[in-house]
């Protein structure tokens, strides 16, 4: 039988590390413009998380208390620290991931028997390929403008 409480750790462990790396991203920005997009992957990521929570609360309460323990500690490869590489590269990364996670959730949807569960699934496909979306059309722009992560200038300018 499929452990859906495993299926469902590991998606929130999965989104815990996408937001924790676009936080971190959105703080080593200069530009306040890619800042506030990374910024606003990272709170969406923070939703999915409360959404998989919530459904995890629906399938096995018992397992619900503590479960951060569970899951911590464990970082995809591609998002330890030090980042290496250019804006672009990381841009790319993230959308790879993005890819990734939404693979998952179509796959393990069907595993679900419960609609209501399933759907859940679904949708957060569709939301990871959101992300995949925006992450390459930046991607596109910075492999063409890396500098433009530098331009602050207009940071100052005030109204
Ligand atoms: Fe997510
Ligand atoms: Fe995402």
């Amino acid at each position: 039988m499929t452990d859906l409480c495993e299926i469902v750790l590991d998606a929130i462990r999965a989104e815990i590390e996408s937001m924790k790396f676009y936080e971190k991203l959105a703080a080593a920005t200069k530009n306040f413009l890619l800042r506030d997009k990374l910024a606003f992957l990272a709170s969406e990521e923070n939703s999915h998380k409360r959404t998989l929570h919530k459904l995890l609360r629906d399938i096995a309460p018992e397992k619900t208390e503590g479960y951060e323990n569970r899951i911590a500690g464990i970082l995809a490869e591609e998002f330890k620290e030090p980042f290496e590489g250019t804006v672009s590269d990381l841009l790319f990364k993230a959308a790879d991931f993005e890819k990734r996670s939404s693979d998952f959730y179509r796959e393990k949807a069907k595993l679900f028997e419960k609609e209501g569960q399933k759907m859940i699934f679904f949708y957060l496909s569709v939301l990871e390929d959101e992300h995949y979306a925006i992450l390459m059309k930046q991607y596109g722009f910075y492999k063409e403008n890396e500098k433009f992560e530098d331009y602050n200038e207009f940071i100052h300018l005030g109204p």
